[in-house]
């Protein structure tokens, strides 16, 4: 089965790498449609150029956050306009084959994606976290499936990370309303439940019974944007020139 990857990102100075370490893992990946779709109003050109070159089947698309999000106060939607884009895709253009949302921030060991590519509905597995609680992950106790473990329950009915689970493009397309509600920290537990009718027993357990991470929630530290680099403004501290 085909396998699309729908990835939000935007423009800031990490793009670039983060892209870059991306794209070179999902060259190793066959069969593989990746959506890039920016949190922008155009096309970001650097990207299209890196896109190009990998070589890798790919639609580069845009989805602005909404104006009345963005101007918001406290938590941000992130990446909810772009993944709605890259379902509103799918549904024009698929027909089968598996979906799985992929932050580009993330690290992705290449053995992921064949798990995912059998999926038949929905699949789950764990994600390591760089935090105290090491992981968020499905409970598998003699290979029964008893629940999930995540550092912030919050309530909802599934506790799972964005890196965490896949969903069947035909699963998907039987489900005309499945959408990714504008809440954040509840992105993942709003469309999960939005696949209804659809209940946590009825996951596939992927990666050997979900005793594997392989994948990792990482994140960049930020980094303060340089100016378009013109060295007649650096001062001569930051410049070496050999003597002639
Ligand atoms: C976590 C979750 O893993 C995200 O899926 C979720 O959208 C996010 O929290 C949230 O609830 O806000 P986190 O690592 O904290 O992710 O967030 P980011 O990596 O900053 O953003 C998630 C994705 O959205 C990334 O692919 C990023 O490139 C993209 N993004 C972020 C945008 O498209 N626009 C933004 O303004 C910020
Ligand atoms: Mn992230």
């Amino acid at each position: 089965p085909r396998l699309y990857i729908i990835t939000p990102t935007y423009r800031r100075p990490e793009q670039i790498p983060e892209l870059t370490r991306m794209a070179q893992t999902l060259m190793h990946v066959q069969n593989l449609h990746w959506l890039v779709i920016e949190d922008a109003e155009n096309k970001t050109q650097l990207v299209s150029e890196l896109l190009h070159r990998t070589g890798i089947s790919h639609d580069h698309l845009v989805a602005p956050m909404p104006e009345a999000f963005k101007k918001r106060k406290g938590p941000k939607p992130r990446g909810v306009s772009n993944r709605n884009r890259g379902l509103e895709w799918l549904r024009a253009n698929a027909k089968d084959g598996v979906f799985y949302f992929a932050d580009d921030d993330n690290t992705y060991d290449i053995q992921l994606f064949e798990e995912i590519r059998t999926t038949k509905h929905v699949s789950m597995w764990p994600v390591g976290l760089c935090t105290k609680f090491g992981l968020s992950s499905p409970v598998v106790v003699n290979g029964t499936f008893m629940g999930f473990y995540d550092g912030w329950v919050a309530g909802r009915k599934f506790p799972v990370d964005m890196a965490g689970f896949a969903v069947s493009v035909q699963f998907l397309l039987q489900r005309p309303n499945a959408t990714m509600p504008y809440k954040p920290g509840f992105e993942e537990d709003g469309f999960l439940k939005s696949l209804a009718p659809f209940e946590p027993k009825e996951i596939e357990l992927k990666a050997k019974n979900c005793t594997e991470v392989l994948v990792w929630h990482t994140q960049s530290k930020k980094n303060e944007a340089s100016a378009a680099l013109d060295l007649t403004k650096y001062n001569n501290t930051n410049l070496v020139i050999l003597k002639q």
